[in-house]
């Protein structure tokens, strides 16, 4: 024992001194960070998981990327940040079109699914986790959800006679068909079979008290309209038919002694889907159907926000919370439902051929262009329409002429008159318009977590490239290629109130352009604490090496005449 004091002694005493030299020769490293006892705070985000019946296309990308904005954004601002997407691969619309690929439907949904994953790969999506609702560890977690509600008591059985949308996996009433269709557009039939119902109609109180008491549960504002008016239907809400038996490809629920095999029933893939949250965290119960305490689920949920496309909020903003407060859980934080990609007004749809393929344009424009496409022109609040000549031009116009140009041409400048070299002025006698300059990146960091805050992207977006345009303003006022030889001096200054300028519009559009904007950090030789919000309005107080041949980072895009 003595020995292991003494030993622990000495070696804290060593450990002490080397600090302190190192204390001494580093004196802007933040120690306080370093033994910091804070935790950062957990923040969990989730994609919708897309079906797997047909390819990938814009809409599934903006989904995936509004939400890896946010998720990097937070990460950015020290949260303890948990990305969830996946893919949503069980129900009658996958059973089929696996059938008609004359594949098992499990193989059809690798493949499928595995075209998400490479979504998620090339739209640079930086989610921790992928769920495929095929796992096992989805079924079992159903499973246990299922267990749990039944033992709750807000399951029974019945019979489902009503009329079903094999598009939309979802059931309608004759009074809500337009036209005999379903409200979206879909085809429905007639359904008449054993059914396992969920006591929704328990809830309608409970969920118009929280709509009412949280009114960002859902953003923007403006959609919270559509839920509170399902919320006040006639005679409140309605039982929910939870299970099918008219086709088996879904997890099935473990039958009671008197079943036949034509009462096997699969449960309802929107119930199977939602529960797809909950899956990475853990949800397990004792022998007592107790819930067993798992320390990731204490740690993230409730969920912070779902992001969802505007077609899927009643699911997620009224059968969700239900679900959930049935089991005894908290309903999510927030749930952001953006609306859809148009092209010429029209819906995108595979039958008229107007698809947009994310694939396609970011193999021919690149990643980041097609990210900050889809978040500066896309508006969470309304729907957008897409077309080539739009992207372009946006392209052209915000990311080669406004930024790409002012890092090529301030760079070029560098090689070319300072062998690559920025030193460092006295920051104590810094000009005003210099400053000026610099203090817009913390006004655009505040606004913009206002902006990630609200969903709103474009917005942060806007706020930032004002801040490229001010920067290239200031170059062309200051005009450095006038004080090559007249006054090196003033030219040194220019050139690295531009260069700290490009470090902090590089950090605020890390979230939004992750791979360019590390390839602007390394062109300007940023080390890795500078890269970060918390380095936003310090200073670089080390002379920065610039490569010797700055290489465009946004070509120009040529527009066919
Ligand atoms: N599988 C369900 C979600 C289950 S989440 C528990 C689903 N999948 S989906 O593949 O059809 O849609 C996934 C997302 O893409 C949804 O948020 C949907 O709104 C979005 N979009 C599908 N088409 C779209 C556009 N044309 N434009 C924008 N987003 C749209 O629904």
């Amino acid at each position: 024992m003595i020995f292991l004091d003494v030993f622990y002694m000495i070696s804290m005493a060593f450990f002490i001194r080397r600090v302190n030299a190192f204390q001494s020769n580093f004196r802007s490293f933040n120690f306080n960070r370093l033994f910091s006892t804070a935790k950062s705070s957990p923040y969990y985000i989730t994609t919708p998981i897309f079906y797997v019946n047909g390819n990938p296309h814009i809409g599934h990308a903006y989904s995936l990327v509004v939400a890896d904005t946010i998720a990097r954004f937070n990460r950015m601002d020290h949260k303890d940040v948990f990305f969830l997407s996946g893919t949503d691969e069980h129900g009658q619309k996958v059973e089929r079109s696996a059938a008609s690929s004359k594949l098992s439907p499990i193989d059809y949904c690798t493949i499928q699914s595995n075209k998400f994953r490479e979504l998620c790969y090339k739209l640079g999506a930086s989610n921790d986790d992928f769920i495929r609702t095929t796992e096992e560890r989805h079924k079992n977690t159903v499973l246990e959800v299922w267990k749990k509600l039944q033992c709750n008591g807000y399951i029974y059985r019945g019979v489902y006679e009503g009329y079903y949308a094999i598009k939309d996996e979802c059931f309608y009433d004759k009074s809500e068909l337009v036209d005999g269709k379903a409200p979206t557009g879909a085809e429905v039939e007639w359904v008449s079979e054993d059914s396992y119902f969920f006591r929704l109609s328990a809830f309608t109180n409970t969920l118009q008290a929280h709509c009412a008491s949280h009114p960002q549960f859902i953003i923007p504002s403006t959609r919270m309209n559509s839920v509170v008016s399902f919320l006040n239907q006639p005679g409140g809400l309605r039982d929910l038919s939870i299970s099918r038996t008219s086709f088996s490809w879904g997890i099935e629920i473990p039958s009671s002694e008197s079943d036949t095999d034509k009462d096997r029933h699969v449960v309802y893939v929107w119930l199977d889907a939602l529960i797809n949250y909950l899956t990475p965290l853990g949800y397990q119960l004792d022998a007592s159907n107790n819930l067993i305490d798992s320390a990731t689920r204490s740690k993230y949920w409730p969920a912070d926000l779902h992001v969802i496309g505007k077609d899927i909020l009643t699911f997620h903003a009224v059968f969700w919370p239900a679900f959930l407060l049935a089991l005894g859980l908290d309903p999510p934080r927030q749930i952001l439902a953006h609306g859809w990609w148009t092209q010429g007004g029209e819906k995108m749809s595979k039958s008229v051929g107007n698809v947009v393929d994310p694939f396609q344009y970011i193999s021919q424009y690149g990643q980041d262009s097609f990210r900050y496409f889809l978040l500066s022109e896309g508006t969470v609040s309304a729907d957008n329409d897409f077309t080539e000549q739009h992207f372009i031009k946006r392209v052209n116009s915000h990311l080669a002429n406004d930024l790409g140009n002012l890092v090529q041409r301030s760079l070029s400048m560098i090689a070319k008159n300072c062998n690559g070299v920025v030193q460092v002025p006295d920051f104590n006698h810094l000009d005003a318009h210099s400053l000026a300059l610099l203090r817009l990146a913390e006004d655009a960091l505040t606004q913009s977590r206002l902006h990630v805050g609200e969903g709103n992207i474009h917005k942060m977006c806007e706020c930032v490239f004002n801040m490229v345009r001010s920067c290239n303003k200031y170059f062309d006022e200051c005009a450095p290629w006038t004080l090559v030889s007249s006054d090196p001096a003033k030219l040194s200054v220019v050139l690295y109130v531009t260069v700290e300028a490009i470090r902090r519009i590089a950090i605020l559009l890390t979230p939004i352009v992750p791979g360019a904007c590390s390839a602007i950090f390394d062109q300007i030789g940023v080390p890795s604490d500078m890269r970060s919000f918390q380095s936003i309005s310090r200073h670089i107080t080390d002379p920065c090496s610039i490569v010797k041949t700055p290489k465009p980072i946004f070509p120009r895009i040529p527009v066919k005449k």
